[in-house]
C-alpha cells in the first residue's frame, strides 16, 4: 500500500555545525484502547538517526543512504510499537551524508542541496483502528548536537562537552533551540527503501599498537575494512584526540597519499568524564590508525574497529588446499563488504567512493555468489535507469551520477556510453537473473537494457563496429604507465564491439523470455551483423585478433564471437601470450574477468592455473604475498619494495580485479548454474595446479548446494555433493562421462567403473 504523506519536510532555522537535532513531544490520545501498532516512516536530505523516547528506532546507520536523489529519495519504515510511552519524544539527528557532504575529487560538496532536512511520519494505530499521526511540521524545534563537523570523506569531530541526552526526554527546556521551516522536497521522488540497510557488521580489536620511527602512535587492526573506530577514553576536559585512518603503511608510517584530498580524520574532544566516541556520520576504508593526543597510556581495549556495510546475507563459500588462494578469496569477500555500502562503489577510502558502473558490470556474478545481492543491486539498477531516462539512454560512468555536477579536469572525457561501464545496464540484471532465477529483474530493467543498446547502435561506425568515441577499454592494463591507466594493449574497438555483441546476445534472450519476439528478432539480427563486422575487421585467418593482446582473445572466445576453428586458434594464441608473459597477468578491467575462462574453454587449463597461482608481480597472488587483506585497484598498488604505486589512483580496496573468484567458484569449487537460479546445475570441478582438495557451497533460492572434492597425488578425484530437493545436477569429473543426480547426497569417483 503506498504511503500518504501528511508530514512536511523540515529544515532547522540554524545549521548547528551541519549536525542539527530535531525534536517534538506528543501525548498518546486516550479513549481508543491500547496501541496496536506504531510505525515510523522517515527519511532525510542528508543522513539521519531517529530516536523515540531516548532509544534509537533501529540499528541501521547512514540512512537513507545514497540514491539518485533527483528521482528517488528512499524512506525507511520502522516498527516502534515497543518504544512508545504515554508522553513521548520523537527526535531526529541529521548529518551531511551524500546529500550535502563532499563527493568526487574536485573538493566540491552539496551537489543535491544546501539544506539538511528531515521528513518523518509516525502512525500510531490503536485497538479500535483509530490512527494518531505525528509528523514533522512547523512546531518542531532544532538545536545543536555534540557533532562539530561531519563529512563522509573528511571524517567527524565530536565534542563530548556538548553531549547530552536530555533532548530525548519530555519537558526538555528548549530555549536555546530554534524553530524549523519547510524544506524543498518533491514528494513524487519518495520510494520505500528496499535494499538491506547499512548496519554494523562486526567489531575487530587492535592486533598491534606501537610507536613509529617518526614517533607516531600507530594501531593495526589486522584487516583492511570499512567503518570507523569506537574509542573509550577519559582525560582532561577539552583534550583533543585525533584519529587518522589509512589502508597501508609506507616507510613504517601511515600511507595517506592514496587518499588524495579526503582527510579521513576523526577528532574527539573529551568531556573530562568517561567518554565513548563513535563517529556514525562518516566512514573510512582502513586497516591502520594513527592516534594523536591520547591522554593516558593507550591500551587495546580502548579502541574497536566497527565494520559497516549493507547488511547482505552471505550465501557462497569457498576453500581449498592452497592457503594463498584462500586468502585471495577472503580478500574478495572483504572487498565486497567494504564496497557494498548502500551503493556498489569503486573504492571506500579516497575522494571518490562512487558507483562506477564498469566495476560492478564485471564483478556482479562474483558478488551474487558470495552474498544475496538481489535487492541491493536491483535498487542500484533503479537509479541507473532513472539517470539513463534523463540522459537519452546514455548510461553514466557512475550511478548515482554525481559527475554531472562536479568540475572535471579538461582531459576528462565528455559523458557518453562506454563499453563495459555502460554495459552494466545489461550485464548486472543478467547476472542477477542467472544467480537468482527471478525474471522480474529482467522485466523491470528491460527498458533500460534496450535503451542502452539502442544508444550504442547510434554510436556505431558505418562498418558496424563500435570503434569511435571515448572508451575506458581495458582500463588498468598492467603494462600501462602508472599515470596513464587508459593506454592498454587491447584495441578499444575490439573490446567495445565484443561487449556490444555480448549485450545483444543477452538482449535477444531477454526479449525472448519476456515474449517480445519483434525485439528478439531485431537484436538477433544486429548481433549477427556485429559478429560479422568483428570477424571481417578484426580477426585474421590464423586466428589472431587485431592488437594481439590477451584481453581481445579472452573477450572474443568467452563472448562467443568466433567460429569453432577460430576459437581454438585464438585459444592457442592466448595460451602462447600467457606463456610468453611468464604467466604474469597482462589484462586490465576488461580482460581479467574472462581470461581464465577463455583458457579453460579452449583446453588450456594448465595455463589458467599457472596464471592464477603466479605469485610474482603482476598477478592475483602477488598482493597476497605482500600481506593484502582486500583486492587492490592495481596489480601493484604496493610495489615490491614496499612503496606505494606512484599513480594517482592507488586504492587497496577495489573489487573489480577480484572478479576472478567467479571462475574459482565454477572451476575449482565446481558449481555452475545450468538454469538461472541454480534449479539445474553443472557440478564439474576441474582440478589443477597443486590443489588437492576444495570445497564450495552456495545457498540458492532452492536450498544449499555443497561440493567437496579431494585427490591424492595422481589418484582419482573423490567428489561429494549435496543437492537440495528439486535441484538436478549434471556431474562431470575430468575423464569420466557426465552423470545425472537429483536432490540428496552423492559420492562420485573419477576412477572409471
Ligand atoms: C575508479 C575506477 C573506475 C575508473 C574509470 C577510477 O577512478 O576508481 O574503478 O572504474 O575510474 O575510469
Amino acid at each position: 500500500m503506498s504511503l500518504t504523506w501528511s508530514a512536511l519536510p523540515i529544515a532547522p532555522d540554524e545549521d548547528f555545525d551541519g549536525a542539527p537535532l530535531l525534536r517534538t513531544e506528543f501525548v498518546l490520545e486516550e479513549g481508543h484502547g491500547p496501541v496496536a501498532r506504531a510505525t515510523l516512516h522517515a527519511t532525510a536530505q542528508g543522513v539521519f538517526e531517529a530516536y523515540l523516547n531516548g532509544n534509537p528506532v533501529s540499528d541501521d546507520v547512514l540512512s537513507p543512504g545514497w540514491s539518485s536523489y533527483e528521482w528517488r529519495l528512499r524512506y525507511r519504515s520502522y516498527d516502534v510499537t515497543s518504544l512508545l510511552q504515554p508522553s513521548s519524544v520523537l527526535g531526529v539527528a541529521l548529518g551531511n551524508g551524500w546529500f550535502r557532504g563532499r563527493l568526487g575529487w574536485s573538493g566540491g560538496s552539496a551537489y543535491y542541496g544546501n539544506e539538511l532536512a528531515a521528513l518523518a511520519q509516525l502512525e500510531i494505530e490503536f485497538a479500535d483502528r483509530y490512527v494518531q499521526t505525528i509528523v514533522t511540521d512547523n512546531i518542531w524545534k532544532a538545536g545543536p548536537s555534540a557533532i562539530v563537523s561531519n563529512d563522509l570523506y573528511d571524517g567527524q569531530t565530536i565534542d563530548a562537552r556538548r553531549h547530552s541526552n536530555a533532548w530525548l526526554a519530555p519537558n526538555f527546556s528548549d530555549e536555546a533551540w530554534t524553530g524549523v521551516h519547510p524544506a524543498e522536497l518533491d514528494f513524487s521522488t519518495l520510494a520505500p527503501y528496499s535494499s538491506p540497510p547499512v548496519r554494523r557488521q562486526e567489531e575487530l580489536p587492535p592486533i598491534k599498537i606501537w610507536t613509529s620511527p617518526a614517533g607516531k602512535t600507530l594501531i593495526d587492526f589486522g584487516q583492511n575494512l570499512v567503518g570507523w573506530v569506537r574509542a573509550r577514553v577519559q582525560g582532561p576536559a577539552g583534550t583533543t584526540v585525533t584519529l587518522r585512518y589509512a589502508e597501508v603503511l609506507e616507510h613504517d608510517e601511515l600511507g595517506v597519499r592514496p587518499l588524495r584530498t579526503a582527510k579521513v580524520t576523526d577528532r574527539f574532544i573529551l568531556s573530562g568524564g568517561e567518554d565513548v566516541f563513535e563517529p556514525t556520520f562518516t566512514f573510512h576504508g582502513f586497516r591502520y590508525v594513527e592516534v594523536d593526543g591520547w591522554p593516558v597510556e593507550l591500551t587495546a581495549d580502548a579502541l574497536t574497529a566497527v565494520v559497516v556495510s549493507s547488511d547482505l546475507r552471505r550465501t557462497g563459500e569457498f576453500e581449498c588446499s592452497d592457503e594463498l588462494l584462500n586468502q585471495l578469496h577472503r580478500n574478495v569477500v572483504w572487498g565486497t563488504r567494504g564496497n557494498f555500502l548502500d551503493v556498489p562503489t569503486d573504492c571506500p577510502q579516497r575522494d571518490e567512493r562512487l558507483g562506477w558502473t564498469g566495476d560492478i558490470a564485471v564483478f556482479a556474478p562474483t558478488a551474487a555468489y558470495l552474498f544475496d545481492v538481489a535487492d541491493f543491486l536491483r535498487n542500484w539498477l533503479a537509479d541507473l535507469a532513472a539517470e539513463q531516462r534523463a540522459a537519452d539512454g546514455m548510461v553514466s560512468f557512475v550511478v548515482p551520477d554525481v559527475l554531472k555536477y562536479i568540475e572535471k579536469p579538461s582531459y576528462f572525457p565528455p559523458p557518453e556510453s562506454t563499453a563495459i561501464w555502460s554495459d552494466a545496464a545489461v550485464w548486472v540484471p543478467w547476472a542477477l537473473w542467472q544467480a537468482y532465477g527471478d525474471l522480474q529483474v529482467l522485466s523491470d530493467q528491460y527498458d533500460s537494457m534496450t535503451a542502452h543498446v539502442r544508444r550504442v547502435e547510434s554510436l556505431l561506425s558505418p562498418t558496424g563496429l563500435w570503434d569511435t568515441g571515448f572508451q575506458f577499454g581495458d582500463w588498468l592494463d598492467p603494462t600501462a604507465p602508472p599515470d596513464d591507466p587508459i593506454s592498454s594493449k587491447a584495441d578499444n574497438g575490439v573490446v567495445a564491439t565484443a561487449c556490444l555483441y555480448r549485450d545483444l546476445r543477452i538482449l535477444t534472450e531477454t526479449a525472448g523470455l519476456l515474449g517480445r519476439s519483434g525485439d528478439a528478432a531485431h537484436f538477433a539480427e544486429l548481433a549477427e551483423r556485429t559478429k560479422s563486422a568483428f570477424n571481417d575487421h578484426y580477426v585474421n585467418d590464423d586466428g589472431t585478433i587485431h592488437s594481439d593482446a590477451e584481453t581481445v582473445y579472452a573477450l572474443g572466445i568467452v563472448f562467443g564471437l568466433l567460429d569453432v576453428e577460430t576459437t581454438q586458434l585464438s585459444g592457442k594464441r592466448l595460451a602462447e601470450l600467457v606463456a610468453e608473459s611468464g604467466y604474469h597477468i597482462q589484462t586490465g578491467f576488461a580482460g581479467t574477468p574472462y581470461v581464465l575462462d577463455a583458457l579453460t574453454a579452449t583446453g588450456h587449463l594448465d595455463e589458467a592455473y599457472r596464471l592464477l597461482l603466479q605469485r610474482e608481480c603482476p598477478s592475483w597472488l602477488y598482493p597476497v604475498t605482500m600481506g593484502a587483506t582486500t583486492i587492490w585497484e592495481r596489480w601493484d598498488s604496493m610495489l615490491p619494495d614496499g612503496t606505494i604505486n606512484p599513480g594517482q589512483m592507488t586504492s587497496f580496496n577495489h573489487y573489480a580485479l577480484g572478479a576472478v573468484a567467479d571462475w574459482i567458484h565454477r572451476s575449482i569449487g565446481g558449481i555452475t548454474p545450468l538454469q538461472p537460479g541454480y534449479s539445474r546445475v553443472l557440478i564439474a570441478p576441474q582440478p589443477g595446479g597443486n590443489i588437492h582438495w576444495a570445497q564450495a557451497s552456495l545457498e540458492t533460492r532452492h536450498g544449499k548446494i555443497s561440493v567437496s572434492w579431494s585427490r591424492d597425488d595422481g589418484g582419482p578425484i573423490e567428489l561429494d555433493i549435496a543437492l537440495p530437493q528439486g535441484v538436478t545436477a549434471r556431474v562431470q569429473l575430468p575423464g569420466t562421462r557426465p552423470q545425472e543426480f537429483r536432490g540428496g547426497r552423492h559420492r562420485v569417483s573419477s576412477t572409471p567403473g
